[in-house]
């Protein structure tokens, strides 16, 4: 059976991590996955789910199955959350949120849900775009297009590029756009190019799909909602969200995901929700607990919710402080050309250097970025910004 089955490559970010582990070097650095990193290094358990993770352990519940959709508390907590808890699409019950296995998962499941429903299936991403996008829908059979969005000689968004692009799509393309934080660039839109995208999007009849990986991660829960919140709004009625607690809880490998959709009416939510219940069960069954447990334990509790809002913004201006720090250092090190590190956004800068610069970075300096030239800024700390600006500035100029 599998004499002829082809070797292929490792996958461009978690391959990265593996390379990355098997290296001896203690000068190593991982620039690599997109994981946020506290001063010393570790991946912070934060206290507000510190605090329910104990309560959890000593309740030492029974494990039952969750329901096929998950936790109902935390598709609830998902739902406010992403809208908004007053928002009028959720009391007229438009919105249906499964739990799902990581912000993949979601993926995975509004693609295979749109596939259903959109036979000749055909989706635009960004170029560039994060490399799983591209797999995921690719597995589901829909056909890829790009649009323009990342300008390399501005490193900002080419808006007007991504407009003339987004206009000449069929109606009924799926368009999925990154909410805010964008991966792999940290070139985000602003509230009024928002407004401007949404009109192309209604005008033209294209289908949104928005990944939030990252709620919360630049200026806040509400602000970096803004396309969700603006879309909600819009005379758009038909829209998927795939959203993630992996950063912004913390809980990369508990795999805590959501997929949202919103209908124009509530009996097709239902339909739908039974819809994607059914590829759930197909595919998983049902989700995991402990996670959702996690978050729905966090974001019940007042006090707690605001113990991790707290814990959030901490990690949010500790990215800015690093991507100050960053620039600072690329300049002391005759590099002053990548100042716009500090107007990006998010985890993830696209750093310019080509794959022969990131290759040098990992052979010569054990620094792993992703080949494209991604660096994930929140793995950096205060003791590896000069070591890794140094680095940098030296394969630049090679
Ligand atoms: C990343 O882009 O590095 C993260 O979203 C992790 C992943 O699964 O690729």
């Amino acid at each position: 059976f599998f004499a002829d089955v082809e070797l292929v490559p490792g996958d461009p970010i978690l391959g990265l991590s593996e390379a990355y582990n098997a290296d001896s070097r203690v000068t190593k650095v991982n620039l690599g996955v997109g994981i946020y990193y506290d001063e010393s290094g570790r991946i912070p358990v934060l206290d507000a789910v510190r605090e329910v993770e104990q309560r959890l352990a000593a309740e030492a519940k029974p494990r039952g199955y969750l329901p096929i959709d998950g936790l109902p508390d935390y598709t609830r907590a998902t739902r406010e959350l992403l809208f908004g808890a007053e928002s009028p699409l959720l009391g007229a019950g438009r919105v249906a949120t499964t739990q799902t296995i990581g912000g993949s998962g979601a993926l995975r499941t509004g693609a295979d849900l749109l596939k259903k429903t959109l036979p000749h299936a055909t989706i635009a991403i960004s170029n560039p775009s994060w490399e799983n996008h591209r797999a995921v829908f690719g597995a589901v059979g829909f056909d890829i297009l790009d649009y323009t969005y990342f300008d390399n000689a501005t490193h900002g968004v080419d808006f007007d590029g991504m407009l003339a692009d987004l206009r000449r799509l069929d109606a009924g393309t799926v368009v999925l756009l990154h909410a805010c934080c964008h991966n792999p660039t940290g070139a985000d839109l602003t509230e009024a190019q928002w407004r401007e995208v949404i009109t192309v999007l209604s005008e033209r009849s294209l289908f949104p799909f928005i990944d939030m990986a990252y709620q919360g991660f630049d200026r806040g829960i509400d602000e970096d909602a803004t396309a969700v919140r603006l879309l909600a709004e819009s005379d758009i009625a038909e829209f998927v969200v795939a959203s993630s607690y992996s950063k912004s809880f913390s809980l990369y490998g508990e795999r805590v995901g959501a997929l949202t959709v919103v209908s124009a009416t509530a009996e097709a939510s239902r339909a739908v929700q039974s819809q994607i219940k059914r590829i759930v069960r197909a595919n998983y069954s049902s989700p995991s607990t402990h996670g959702a447990a996690l978050v729905a334990g966090v974001l019940g509790s007042a006090e707690l919710r605001a113990r991790w809002e707290t814990e959030l913004g901490q990690m949010r201006e500790r990215i800015h402080a690093l991507r100050a720090g960053l620039v600072e250092k690329l300049a002391e090190h005759g590099a002053p050309e990548f100042a716009f590190i500090q107007d990006q956004a998010g985890m993830f800068s696209y750093s310019g250097l080509s794959r022969a610069q990131v290759d040098r970075l990992r052979d010569e300096f054990g620094i792993y970025a992703v080949g494209t030239g991604r660096i994930c800024v929140a793995a950096l700390s205060l003791r590896t910004l000069d070591y890794v600006a140094d680095a940098v500035a030296t394969v630049s100029r090679g």
